[in-house]
């Protein structure tokens, strides 16, 4: 509807305009209809008043004196009523329009395929037919509507990937659900959407939505546990998942096929699978993890994550431990 140069998606602006599902386009479509009608009713009110201030400027008719006031102009009166009214009722039934086609109904007994759940300040991701549990990577099927269960660990967040579909709050306690889909393949990022803490800027998701194939081989090899260690009980790995269950670690990470379970922090299963650390902080490289765990007060100031004061042998031997978590 709205192709401006400065909305084309190369320059990264506004994904709003750049809908990349059916429910995301009822939202665009609508966004850019109430933004155009509002630059229209902003121009006919500017000019009016531009108009009116030429047209009765004092002393036009030469005599000096101000013009005549008028009073009780039924015409005008009506016209400026019945015009408001007219577009507020226009822009409601748009919107149900709108809102019917960004929230499809889901049949209530339908399972969820996703789960995400919302925490201070990263997002938990679980596909519970599959048994995968990972953090802040979102995958989907190209072409393939994923009915997603939304939830909380802590207070109100807000599940946002503008391209593909309605925000919706997480409220504790509350389960939210909504419709996921992708037309085409490609990365698409999101973020928390409501105010949550100090970390609330770096709560960000980042969507892949690729062929179906692909996304049942990355399902695959995301519900595998952990792969067993091999090589000397000394080596650097070997050292790092000691070190990893000896010290705080456990008490708040997962892996799975280990005896770690814990489900306060992001599973870490796969975690050198991902992009990203600390949900969209950091790229995920080794040197960032290490960076991570060193000094997450000062990369995430306020994040869960403690500083455990480790030694630099330490850290290189858990950051050899986590790489092979793939
Ligand atoms: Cu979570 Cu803002």
């Amino acid at each position: 509807m709205i192709r401006a140069w400065f909305l084309q998606p190369r320059f990264g602006l506004m994904p709003i305009f750049h809908p990349i599902s059916q429910q995301a386009h009822a939202i665009s479509e609508l966004f850019a209809f109430v933004l155009v009608l509002s630059a229209v009713v902003f121009a006919g009110i500017v000019g009016a008043l531009i108009y009116i201030m030429w047209r009765f400027r004092r002393g036009r008719d030469g005599s000096g004196a101000e013009p005549r006031p008028v009073f009780g102009h039924s015409r005008i009166e009506i016209l400026w009523t019945a015009i408001p009214i007219g577009i507020v009722g226009v822009l409601f039934v748009l919107t149900l329009v709108a809102m019917r086609a960004s929230d499809p109904d889901a049949p209530a007994d339908r399972a969820p395929d996703i789960t995400v759940v919302g925490h201070q300040w990263w997002w938990e991701i679980r596909y519970p037919a599959a048994g995968v549990v990972t953090a802040n990577d979102l995958h989907i099927p190209v072409g393939r509507k994923q009915l997603v269960e939304l939830q909380s660990a802590d207070v109100i967040h807000d599940f946002w990937v503008p391209r593909l579909g309605r925000k919706l709050d997480m409220v504790p306690g509350r389960h939210a659900r909504l419709w996921l889909a992708a037309d085409s393949a490609g990365t698409y990022f999101g973020a928390c959407a409501e105010y949550c803490g100090n970390e609330h800027a770096w709560m960000q998701i980042r969507v892949t939505a690729e062929s179906p194939a692909t996304f049942a081989s990355w399902l695959a090899a995301q519900a595998r546990p952990a792969p067993a260690l091999g090589g000397p009980s000394d080596s650097g790995p070997a050292l790092g998942a000691q070190l990893f269950s000896r010290l705080t670690c456990v008490n708040c990470h997962a892996v799975r096929g280990t005896s770690d379970t814990a489900t306060v922090g992001p599973d870490l299963t796969h975690v050198a699978s991902r992009p990203s650390l600390a949900a969209g902080r950091l790229v995920n490289t080794p040197e960032n993890l290490r960076r991570w765990m060193a000094e997450p007060d000062l990369i995430k100031p306020g994040s869960y994550m403690p500083n455990l004061h480790l030694s630099d042998q330490d850290l290189d031997h858990i950051v050899a431990y986590l790489l092979t978590l793939r």
